[in-house]
C-alpha cells in the first residue's frame, strides 16, 4: 500500500530500527525492492533521485512506483531523492509522490530554511512529508557534487533551529558518508548522530550509505538513524549480474534473459539490508 514518508519513518523512529531508501530508475529496480520488502515482510521507500526523473521522466517513475506500492502487501513511500527546484517538486506532489526531499544544503542557513518553509507549507497541506538537509554530505550523485574539502559535517545547534524553522518531517545529516563509491574507508562521527538525536525528536537520514559497514550503519541506527538511502550497492549488483551473463552468454540477445539475474542479485543485496537496518518483520 501507498503511505507517506511519515508513516513509515515514525514508527521506525519511534522503535528504533532503520528503513531503507532505495533509487529506482527502472521497472526492474522497482520489482527487486518490491519484491525484498515483501519476502522480509519489511516497510520500504521507493526514491528517484535527479537523474533517475531525467532517465524515465516524472509521470512514468510516478505512475511506476505508485502502482508498485498500490500492489504491494508492504507499506511503501515514493520519495523525491535530492530535490532541489521547487517547480519540479510540486510536480512531484501533483503526481502522486507521498514524500520529497527538498535539498538547499548548498544554499546559505537561512536561504535553506526558507525554501524548506516553502515546501513544507505546500506538502503538509495536501499530506506529503517533507526531508531536509543541513550540512554538506560529499561525494556525486546524479547532478549533485561536493568535492572533499567542501564537505561540512551537519551543526547540531544549528539543526535544532533548522528543524524548529521549517517544521520538516526528516532531516538528512552529514555525519562522514559520502555519495557513490568510497575512495577510503567512511568514517563516520557517531557522537554526532548522538548529539544531534538527542536534540531533535524528528527521524533522521543517512545518505551516501552504499560501502558502509553492517557494523557501523547498525550503529548509526541505534544511536537515532531512522532512513538510511542505498543506491550506488544496487547499481554494482545491477551491472555486476549483467557482466557475469554476458561473459557467460555473450550471444544472448534477450533482454529479459540479461536482466532477470541483474533483478534476482539486486533483490538479495535489497533484503539483506533490510535486516541489518532492522526493517525485516516490521510491516
Ligand atoms: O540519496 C541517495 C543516497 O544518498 C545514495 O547514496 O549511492 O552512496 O548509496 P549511495
Ligand atoms: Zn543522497
Amino acid at each position: 500500500m501507498l503511505v507517506t514518508g511519515n508513516e513509515i519513518l515514525q514508527d521506525a523512529h519511534e522503535k528504533g530500527y532503520g528503513v531503507g531508501a532505495f533509487n529506482v530508475n527502472n521497472m526492474e529496480i522497482v520489482q527487486a525492492i518490491i519484491e525484498a520488502a515483501e519476502e522480509t515482510n519489511s516497510p520500504v521507500i521507493l526514491q528517484a533521485s535527479q537523474g533517475g526523473l531525467k532517465y524515465g521522466g516524472i509521470e512514468y517513475v510516478a505512475e511506476l512506483g505508485k502502482l508498485a506500492a498500490k500492489n504491494a502487501r508492504v507499506p511503501v513511500a515514493v520519495h523525491l531523492d535530492h530535490g532541489t527546484d521547487f517547480q519540479q517538486i510540486m510536480l512531484c506532489i501533483r503526481h502522486g509522490f507521498s514524500s520529497v526531499m527538498i535539498d538547499g544544503s548548498q544554499l546559505e542557513l537561512e536561504d535553506n530554511i526558507a525554501i524548506t518553509k516553502k515546501v513544507v507549507e505546500v506538502a503538509h497541506a495536501v499530506g506529503v512529508s517533507v526531508e531536509a538537509e543541513l550540512g554538506k554530505i560529499g561525494g556525486t550523485e546524479d547532478n549533485i557534487s561536493v568535492d572533499e574539502k567542501s564537505a561540512t559535517f551537519t551543526d547540531p545547534e544549528e539543526a535544532k533551529y533548522f528543524v524548529d524553522e521549517t517544521q520538516v518531517d526528516s532531516l538528512a545529516i552529514a555525519v562522514g558518508t559520502a555519495h557513490g563509491v568510497y575512495k577510503g574507508e567512511p568514517d563516520l562521527d557517531f557522537d554526532r548522530i548522538k548529539t544531534i538525536r538527542n536534540k531533535l525528536d524528528i527521524p533522521l537520514v543517512l545518505h551516501g550509505s552504499s560501502g558502509v559497514s553492517d557494523k557501523d550503519i547498525e550503529k548509526a541506527i541505534s544511536l537515532g538513524i531512522s532512513k538510511v538511502n542505498i543506491d550506488t550497492d544496487l547499481r554494482i549488483a545491477f551491472t555486476d549480474a549483467i557482466k557475469d551473463f554476458l561473459r557467460e552468454d555473450p550471444d544472448n540477445i534477450d533482454p529479459r534473459k540479461i536482466l532477470a539475474p541483474a533483478r534476482e542479485a539486486m533483490k538479495e543485496v535489497i533484503k539483506e539490508k533490510m535486516n541489518i537496518f532492522g526493517s525485516a518483520g516490521r510491516a
